[in-house]
């Protein structure tokens, strides 16, 4: 594997993997656990070449957010990508990715389900992560792309932009990959304390009680939300939100929904912990995600 931090170097290098088949790409923050190394694994049985990114995206952290203590483990992760069979590794500086001031910078904006969920928590995150994307698909030029449902929202946004601007490229959602006690794996679960780990698979019981009670036949989407809330919250989350929605759309579901996902963000200590279930309603008609993945 060939970690490059130059946008003119990694097209060279592209242009000769590309000349010998199909190229997947897996950006990334870096601080590489099991769920990352699934999409590079998912990239790899779906195209010849996979190429991941490395890049801390200061666009998408808020000021008051954890971009300077964001775990950053390089030599780790370029060992995990090598023994994966990844071929070329990304690393741009800030400077090579953005070499204008961060202000100036041209941005893609997806507006509707941007301001959502976390968008709503995390005012402009959405359209840095819309940014960055776009950015690093028009310098790898991917066939296919594959994101973690775990970010369920952002997963959203980019099929959104995808399909919006046309962009040539097929995005592949990945399961999200948990610890054996349930908890989402995360870089952020490093910020946890060990007594906050211990409750932290608490967010994901919640979401499988809920989603239980869907299938139980439960419809007051409201009052199931309001009740994960409470219940969250008295076993020492602070819930940022909690929402039923419409795993097509992420907007309230009507009649007409096929698949329901329950959304969810909670903080425990210094950590932010988001994750998601979905509740497919429709016996038949194949996999929620390949309907969805317009
Ligand atoms: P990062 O948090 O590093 O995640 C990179 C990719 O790994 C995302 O597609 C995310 O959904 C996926 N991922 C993270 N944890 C996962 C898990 N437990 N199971 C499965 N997939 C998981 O998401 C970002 O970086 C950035 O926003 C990025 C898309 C790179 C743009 O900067």
């Amino acid at each position: 594997m060939r970690t490059i931090e130059q946008t003119a170097a990694l097209r060279e290098e592209l242009a000769s993997l590309r000349a010998r088949g199909e190229i997947g790409f897996v950006p990334t923050m870096g601080n590489l656990h099991q769920g990352h190394l699934q999409l590079v694994r998912e990239a790899k049985r779906r195209a010849r070449h996979v190429v991941a990114s490395i890049f801390v995206n200061p666009l998408q952290f808020g000021p008051e957010e954890d971009l300077d203590k964001y775990p950053r483990t390089l030599a780790a992760d370029q060992e995990a990508l090598t023994a994966e069979g990844v071929s070329l590794l990304f690393t741009p500086s800030v400077e090579t990715l953005y070499p204008v001031p961060l202000e100036q910078q041209t941005r893609v904006s997806v507006p509707g389900i941007s301001s959502l969920y976390c968008g709503a928590s995390r005012p402009g995150h959405f359209d840095g992560v819309a940014t960055v994307v776009c950015k690093l698909f028009n310098i790898v030029q991917p066939d296919i792309a594959v994101f973690g449902r775990k970010d369920y929202q952002q997963l959203a946004v980019i099929r959104r932009m995808v399909g919006d601007l046309a962009m040539p490229v097929e995005i592949l959602g990945v399961d999200t990959v948990r610890e054996q006690d349930g908890l989402a794996m995360s870089s952020r679960n490093q910020y946890l304390r060990p007594e906050e780990r211990a409750l932290a698979p608490g967010l994901y019981t919640t979401l499988r009680g809920g989603a239980e009670r869907i299938r139980a036949g439960e419809r007051d989407y409201r009052q199931l939300a309001a009740d994960l809330r409470t219940q969250l919250d008295s076993m020492g989350f602070r819930s940022d939100y909690i929402e039923v929605v419409d795993a097509d759309t992420l907007l309230s579901p009507g009649p007409e929904a096929r698949c329901l996902a329950i959304l969810a963000a909670a903080w425990l200590g210094a950590a932010r912990l988001i994750d998601n279930v979905e509740i497919p309603l429709a016996a038949a008609g194949g996999s929620s995600q390949e309907e969805s993945s317009r």
